[in-house]
């Protein structure tokens, strides 16, 4: 369960004001300190009950001027203030079963219905609205190798709690798993984002609930379209990158990217078959249980 976060203070403070105080003294989410002093300028921008509504007003009005590569709206997140050091806010909206968006789009459209952790943790606040339901899980993300199916003995169920209007949690990468339910109605949460080097090597995850199982993992980076284009490409350097990369990138999930690339260039199933049988003992256990996988649909293809 998110640690939720008992925390009052009166003042308000406009987004500038926000972004410049967390700015100042940066966003640890395992600092306690700098965890509250975060959440306290999260707390006064949330009491400032205009701002969202007012520069949502003005990108209708103006949006038409913008270029579109510069655009960072989509219909569900609202960057509030772009990456900076550490940290960068956001506004998400909750849409209610009722509303059009999701009869037109479907609940996993806005991750209702998709049970999983994060690879990054952050602070969320109650804003607007209900807000949304979520059936709260914690798993030991240190049990898991990531393959697809991988049994998850550690994952426990804790509590379905909404976060209502100004509730303020701490959701703590790779601990804590939500399924997440509409909102009784439309509701928006504020979010200050941990952000780290680090992140993009370290796998979020979907979750099987009822098979207490891993369902994939949801956090692919650009380095995997990458990987796979070049060597579709077939350049030697490429096709060299990617053997080494398959046996020692420190990264599971871009070893197995690796050796797909690899596979996908073998057109005989017995070549595919060698080639996963060969990344079944390249030392990771994610990738040697993907390989038999994979060597398991050849053989029933
Ligand atoms: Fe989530």
């Amino acid at each position: 369960m998110p640690r939720v976060i008992e925390l009052e203070d009166a003042q308000t403070a406009t987004l500038a004001e926000t972004v410049e105080a967390i700015a100042g003294s940066g966003f640890d989410p395992h600092d306690d300190a700098s965890l509250s002093h975060a959440a306290l300028w999260l707390r006064r921008l949330g009491n400032d009950r205009d701002f969202l509504g007012d520069i949502l007003i003005r990108e209708l009005a103006q949006r038409h001027r913008d270029d579109v590569l510069d655009n960072a709206y989509g219909p569900q997140v609202v960057m509030l203030a772009p990456p900076c050091g550490q940290f960068f806010i956001r506004a998400n909206l909750w849409p209610s079963p009722d509303e059009h968006m999701v009869r037109a789009s479907g609940g996993p459209s806005f991750a209702y219905g998709l049970p999983h952790d994060h690879n990054f943790s952050f602070l969320t606040l109650g804003y607007f609205g209900p807000g949304y339901w979520s059936d709260y899980y914690e798993f030991d993300y240190a049990e898991v190798a990531g393959f697809r199916g991988e049994s998850v003995p550690s994952l426990r169920f804790v509590e379905r709690a909404r976060l209502e209007p100004g509730k303020l949690m701490l959701y703590r990468a790779h601990v804590d798993v939500h399924a997440q339910l509409p909102a009784d109605a439309l509701s928006v949460s504020l979010n200050v984002m941990h952000t780290s080097g680090a992140q993009g090597w370290l796998d979020q995850y979907r979750f099987d609930l009822e098979r207490r199982e891993i369902g994939a993992i949801i956090s692919p980076g650009p380095s995997e379209v990458f990987l796979k284009l070049a060597v579709g490409l077939g350049s030697d350097e490429a096709l060299d990158l990617a053997h080494r990369f398959a046996r020692r990138h420190p990264s599971d999930r871009l070893r197995l990217a690796a050796w797909d690339a690899l596979a996908g260039r073998e057109e005989a199933p017995e070549a595919r078959d060698a080639l996963w049988r060969e990344a079944e003992g390249a030392g990771s256990l994610l990738v040697a249980k993907e390989a038999q996988g994979r060597r398991a649909e050849l053989a029933g293809a």
